[in-house]
């Protein structure tokens, strides 16, 4: 078994539609070694992006206990609000890289600035920033700002960053979920090669079934929950 990365325990998670209770996770536990990634799938709905949400800490679980690296955070004893999120904002600072189905730039800064931001932030050096918008084939607008650009480049772009900082663990929501066949496939093998690379764990969220299978793990939240 790899070195534990991330492990997730009876997670359990509803929301609330009016008085109706939209219960999303139900028990779920999940484990993911070093180099080792995870396809979440399931129908539009079931919990993807709620589980990767809870998984860096940017949805509280109802119930349930999350391990990531040294860090422990369980439900039961939260303790103080502010300090729990300052412990995971240190985390998505430095060691998880996140990807989310809307790309999060900085809309005053070129997208090889927001690159260069979020390495110094991690505490990377910015050596490498531009070669990483190369790499995912958008060197050559590297000084436009995030307006100026399509959707899919932005995601690209917010790709590079999650790269650039080296994280120990990559959270991607449908990382290819605004791109044409042939990109998306570039961009995946950026992905795995990265993963490779540094032997960094990743979890994805995506409809992309061949996609899934290229990954260690599958895990299929199906369909929502009965209520
Ligand atoms: N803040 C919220 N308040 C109420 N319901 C919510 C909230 N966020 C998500 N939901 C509901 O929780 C369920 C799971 O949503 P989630 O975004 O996790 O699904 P998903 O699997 O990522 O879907 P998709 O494939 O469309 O991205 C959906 O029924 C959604 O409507
Ligand atoms: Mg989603």
């Amino acid at each position: 078994m790899a070195e534990p990365l991330l492990s997730a325990r009876g997670l359990t998670k509803r929301f609330r539609s009016g008085n109706q209770p939209v219960p999303v996770l139900r028990n779920l536990s999940l484990g993911l070694g070093r180099g080792e990634s995870l396809a979440l799938t399931g129908r539009s709905g079931s919990g993807k992006s709620t589980l990767l949400n809870i998984l860096c800490g940017l949805e509280k679980p109802d119930a349930g206990r999350v391990q990531v690296l040294e860090d422990v955070f369980d439900s039961r004893n939260s303790g103080n609000d502010r300090r729990v999120e300052g412990r995971w904002a240190a985390l998505r600072r430095q060691r998880i890289g996140v990807v989310f189905q809307d790309a999060n730039l900085m809309p005053a800064l070129s997208l090889l600035d927001n690159v260069r931001l979020r390495a110094r932030l991690a505490g990377q050096g910015e050596d490498g920033c531009g070669d990483w918008l190369e790499r995912l084939g958008i060197g050559e607008l590297a000084g436009r700002y995030p307006d100026q650009v399509s959707g899919g480049q932005r995601q690209r772009a917010a790709l590079a960053m999650v790269f650039a900082m080296r994280p120990a663990l990559i959270l991607a929501d449908e990382p290819t979920g605004s791109l044409d066949r042939h990109t998306a496939e570039a961009v995946i093998q950026q992905l795995f090669d990265l993963q490779a690379r540094h032997g960094c764990g990743l979890i994805l969220a995506t409809h992309d079934t061949e996609l899934a299978t290229r990954c260690s793990h599958h895990l299929d939240l199906g369909h929502l929950p009965e209520a």
